[in-house]
């Protein structure tokens, strides 16, 4: 059986998995007898694989670069009874990992520690995307994480003045507290891995009238800061900006060939020498849409397939619903449900039924023709299964490891 390498975003593989084949063959058993004939086609009974876990819309940070800045400070959060129903319906209908993440930030949702361990004891993967302000809470948990369990802080700056300008904390914090607490996290348990998550910002993007601050001279530092923290990872990816008028994530603005090639170049050394820094000590992660970017292909991950098979294996849980696509969280016409949409089988069972007329119905190739998708490749390679007509048991089977979609 070929073994899954810790690569953070071969989603097909992670499909792949054993203990999620199952699902993965059913769907695409599915997809073929619907485009034969929808009447005898039935929808698998599966629940998501994985899902986002946004337990508050409150954060503490004010980023003028968040892609998610609408959605904040609404008031709206899940309660406890709401979250552990939710997770004990899924785990039970397939679930395998959960991303604690926003909308807004997970570590001050009131529950936290009791939500990190009660999805542990359902034997789930868990990750945690937070802002570091409430590291405090982490160390609090940080003994009943695993092996392949993460913690991924937004810090986004190599420096102390770009930290304060590109996150507008609330409180007394700084970039080298949230640093020394990871360190510490790291001490308490160096299984969970740790990962520096940055936004890579380079000059002249203004957002609602405010301009970024620029760090795409401090990635070097980010680096030097990673392996002195004890760091696993730095993960670069490049600054995403939301349309007015669509609500969808893009990146660059108004084209402008040559000022996207002066930026590209001006990434690509920064990364070189951020990756020679590393020297085997931290890795080196680009996200998809980086890759992309460096590559020129950007208009490549715009392409997609008409149906967009990822909302099957990985949905969002936000306290103002569900939704199907992380990129789309909060969007109205992406809702597959209401926040209680997973808490108990019956309303897992309507949600499901919301799920497959969104597959059925939402076409991705229109409705995503400006997003720059995270999940392109896996549903082109599914959409290519589907469409090679293999019998799905010839689908290789990979061990399992990494559930995070
Ligand atoms: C909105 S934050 C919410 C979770 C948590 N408060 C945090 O700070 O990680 C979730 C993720 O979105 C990313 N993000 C926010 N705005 C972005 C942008 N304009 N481009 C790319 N990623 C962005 C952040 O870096 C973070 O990893």
């Amino acid at each position: 059986m070929e073994r899954l390498e810790r690569k953070e975003h071969d989603f097909s593989a992670k499909l792949r998995q054993a203990s999620v084949i199952g699902s993965l063959r059913e769907y695409i058993t599915w997809q073929r007898e619907l485009r034969r004939s929808s009447d005898s086609a039935r929808f698998p009974k599966y629940g998501p694989v994985s899902v986002n876990l946004d337990l508050t819309t409150a954060c503490n940070f004010s980023c003028p670069h968040c892609v998610d800045s609408r959605l904040l400070n609404t008031g709206d959060y899940l309660d406890l009874e709401t979250i552990k129903k939710s997770i004990d319906t899924l785990q039970k209908n397939g679930l395998r990992s959960v991303i604690l993440i926003g909308g807004g930030e997970p570590t001050i949702h009131k529950n936290f520690e009791n939500i990190v361990r009660f999805s542990k004891d359902r034997g789930l993967q868990l990750g945690v995307a937070t802002n570091g302000s409430r590291l405090d809470r982490v160390s609090a948990v940080a003994e009943v994480l695993q092996e392949g369990d993460w913690l991924r802080i937004s810090l986004d700056a190599g420096r102390e003045s770009t930290f304060f300008k590109s996150h507008r904390p609330r409180g007394r914090l700084s970039l080298e507290s949230i640093l020394g607490g990871v360190r510490d996290i790291k001490k308490i348990n160096p299984k969970i891995q740790t990962g520096y998550s940055y936004v890579i910002v380079w000059g002249g993007i203004v957002v609602n009238g405010y301009e970024l601050t620029p760090n795409v001279d401090e990635m070097d530092q980010a680096v030097k800061n990673a392996r002195e923290y004890s760091f696993d990872y730095v993960s670069f990816k490049p600054c995403l900006l939301r349309l007015e008028v669509s609500q969808k994530e893009s990146l660059f603005d108004t084209p402008d060939p040559e000022r996207e090639e002066r930026i590209i170049a001006e990434i690509r050394k920064n990364l070189t020498s951020a990756e020679a820094l590393a020297s085997g000590e931290v890795k080196i992660l680009r996200s998809v849409n980086l890759e992309s970017m460096l590559d020129q292909k950007v208009h490549e991950l715009k392409i997609q397939p008409d149906v967009c098979h990822s909302q099957f294996f990985r949905t969002v849980l936000a306290p103002t619903g569900i939704f199907h696509c992380p990129a789309l969280r909060g969007v109205e016409h992406a809702r597959i449900g209401d926040a209680a949409g997973y808490k108990g089988k019956a309303n897992l069972d309507f949600t499901q039924a919301r799920l497959e007329h969104s597959i059925r119905s939402f076409n991705a190739r229109l409705e995503c023709s400006m997003v720059v998708c995270f999940y392109h490749h896996v549903n082109w390679w599914i959409e290519n299964f589907i469409a090679s007509g293999r019998p799905v048991d010839e689908i290789p089977v990979v061990s399992d490891n990494n559930f995070f979609l």
